[in-house]
């Protein structure tokens, strides 16, 4: 079967904070398609990183698609703010959201691609009545809050089962899958009927973190999606 080729999205939470645009250059030079920007408030999880004001300075130096992924409490009262600081893609974790159809319709509102994020024990028939109104569903691989945990591998079944709704009804909707990819697992999280793969220490706990992004491309060519 034919399909889109792997869409990379590198992680800069496992970049150097003091030499971002040095990375952010790297990773534009080994072929990166966008860039993840974790957004960590201390509160939905157990870490803090960036806010707009980085999302700004990282969008003046770079014309990648920006995709944020938002890991905070109440995010509607911060979207505006990503969108002003040139977000392409806001996703929220649906953990995090009461009224979840208001707050896609408030992200796309502001011209911005519309994802939803699920936790790796949050079912996906969260996101069901969602997927018309989606850009992109983003399933995660690992507990949110670090780079550099382990793969939990329940993702491959949710995966595939979430590849077959979007297909059986004909939606336009990315699937993306964030945590715990590398070059070794790569290929079959892209078997699984994955589009966007994020990847943080697979890339720049390399030994060549600008090489890897090709290499895990390499791995992704010529795999079909796997029926379960
Ligand atoms: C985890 C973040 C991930 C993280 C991925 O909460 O959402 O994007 O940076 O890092 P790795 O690829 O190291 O698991
Ligand atoms: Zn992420």
């Amino acid at each position: 079967m034919s399909r889109r080729p792997v869409i990379i999205a590198p992680s800069i939470l496992s970049a150097n904070f003091v030499r971002l645009e040095e990375d952010i250059r790297m990773l534009e030079a080994g072929g990166a398609d966008w860039l993840h920007l974790d957004i960590m408030d201390g509160h939905f999880v157990p870490n803090i990183t960036i806010g707009p004001p980085v999302v700004a300075a990282i969008r003046k130096v770079s014309k990648l698609p920006l995709d944020c992924h938002l890991m905070i409490t109440d995010p509607d009262q911060y979207i505006p703010a990503f969108a002003k600081a040139g977000a392409d893609y806001i996703t929220v974790h649906v953990e995090t959201c009461n009224h979840l159809h208001r707050t896609v319709q408030l992200i796309k509102s502001l011209g911005v691609k519309a994802g939803v994020t699920l936790n790796p024990a949050t079912s996906l028939s969260a996101v069901r009545e969602i997927l018309p109104d989606v850009d992109m569903i983003l399933l995660m691989s690992v507990n949110p809050g670090f780079g550099g945990q382990e793969f939990i591998p329940s993702l491959h079944r949710r995966a595939t089962t979430l590849r077959q709704w979007i297909d059986t009804q004909g939606f336009d909707c990315l699937i993306e899958v964030d945590g715990g990819i590398k070059l070794d697992n790569i290929a079959e999280v892209y078997a699984s009927g994955v589009d966007v793969v994020v990847s943080g220490s697979g890339i720049f706990a390399a030994s060549d973190p600008q090489a890897m992004i090709g290499k895990m491309k390499e791995a992704c060519r010529n795999v079909g999606v796997v029926e379960v």
